[in-house]
């Protein structure tokens, strides 16, 4: 438990027992749990913490409470890391009283059955809550990250409680780069919402906004500015970094030859960066934060069953669901007998807006010949032009 402000109390918890946070993500510096509590003439509690640290939250609470009874918890989203200690919580303190929406309630009884009861206090967007000095306005930000997914904004300390938004993965207690891992946790579990996330951004660029306090990663109350450059960058898919990230997948090492050759020539031309990624072997969500962060991205792959070689599948399949955009890709195929990988990725984007194809498409057979040097050298130039 720590102060934020005189009366704003971080309450939240570590994890570094998680194997996978949302069942898919490595998450190396462990995860945290944030949870807030507010202490006015009425007391607020925003958001619970994962079901493995129900006690230590509870505790966290208390000290904060400081023998007050909480009158509210504000549910600001309802996916179990933040959400799992409603009915705990309902039972500590029977007569607190649960602020959300239509869809909060609809969820609450989803995930916790129709059997327990409690007192709700239903909002609608924009609706505010006074705590005394605390004045809370709720702002809905669908889909940032689920349906009914609300931010708070308290205009007394000018604190944006913002959800999922502006959160990373890693605990608190591991100090690390902000941006790595907040670029990876964005692209991962929000990407594909970008319209929403900007609907969000324009929302709070009307507010007077000198802390937020996301459900993940630290608490943000310098240089606000660059956060919200990063995000508005990324929600609206534009290119972060200047560089070419070659993404391949290789079975014999006939295609990672090309791939390092092409890598090799673009450094030796002046590529600012290059960014080479094994698909088979680096974590997914990294190379899919990389194929958002630059601008030019070349897919290097195997035919494979007549399509492409798995991790290349999954690789595009996740650009492709989350909307890439504005991008120029090129294509290296390999096929021993029957080259089918650059039709087949075209057909995998075909729906994708504001793509530029490379005109120079490198297609081996087998290994990496003279005539294929020149294609890739040809391809180089095309990336830096
Ligand atoms: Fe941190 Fe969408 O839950």
């Amino acid at each position: 438990m720590k102060n934020i402000t005189k009366d704003v109390y971080y309450v939240g918890v570590n994890d570094h027992d998680i194997d996978l946070f949302e069942g898919q993500y490595i998450v190396p510096n462990g995860m945290a749990y944030n949870s807030y509590v507010i202490v006015d003439e009425k007391v607020a509690i925003i958001d619970t913490v994962d079901k493995n640290f129900t006690s230590q939250w509870l505790n966290n609470v208390k000290e904060a409470l400081a023998g007050k009874t909480p009158d509210y918890l504000i549910v600001q989203h309802m996916e179990p890391d933040h959400s799992a200690n409603i009915v705990n919580l309902i039972n500590e303190y029977p007569n607190i009283q649960v602020v959300g929406n239509a869809k909060t309630f609809d969820m609450i009884k989803n995930f916790f059955g129709d059997s327990i009861s409690f007192s709700k206090l239903e909002v609608k967007n924009n609706d505010t809550l006074s705590l005394g000095a605390h004045n809370l306005t709720f702002i809905f930000a669908p889909m940032v990250h689920w349906p009914e997914v609300m931010v708070s904004y308290d205009s007394l300390d000018k604190i944006l409680f913002s959800a999922d938004a502006f959160g990373k993965f890693g605990a608190l207690d591991v100090d690390e780069d902000w941006a790595c891992e907040a670029r990876r946790y964005y692209f991962g579990i929000v990407g594909k919402y970008g319209a929403q996330v900007q609907m969000l951004l324009k929302k709070v660029a009307a507010l007077d906004v000198k802390t937020i306090c996301p459900l993940h990663g630290p608490i943000l109350d310098k240089d606000l500015e660059y956060y919200v450059n990063k995000y508005d960058i990324w929600s609206s898919y534009n290119v972060e970094s200047e560089g070419v990230m070659i993404a391949y997948t290789s079975v014999y090492g006939n295609t990672k030859k090309a791939a390092e050759y092409l890598k090799d020539k673009l450094l030796a031309l002046g590529c600012a960066k290059v960014v080479f990624c094994d698909l088979a072997r680096e974590d997914m969500a990294e190379a899919v934060e990389d194929g958002f962060r630059y601008g030019k991205l070349v897919l290097a792959t195997t035919t494979y069953n007549g399509e492409i070689f798995p991790f290349m599948k999954t690789f595009v399949d996740h650009l492709v669901e989350r909307g890439y955009t504005n991008r120029t890709i090129g294509i290296i195929e390999n096929g021993s007998w029957a080259p089918m990988a650059a039709k087949y990725i075209k057909a995998m984007m075909e729906k994708l807006k504001n793509i530029t194809w490379l005109d120079q498409v490198v297609t081996i057979k087998s290994a990496m010949n003279k005539e294929n040097e020149k294609q890739l050298d040809l391809m180089a130039q095309e990336l830096l032009k």
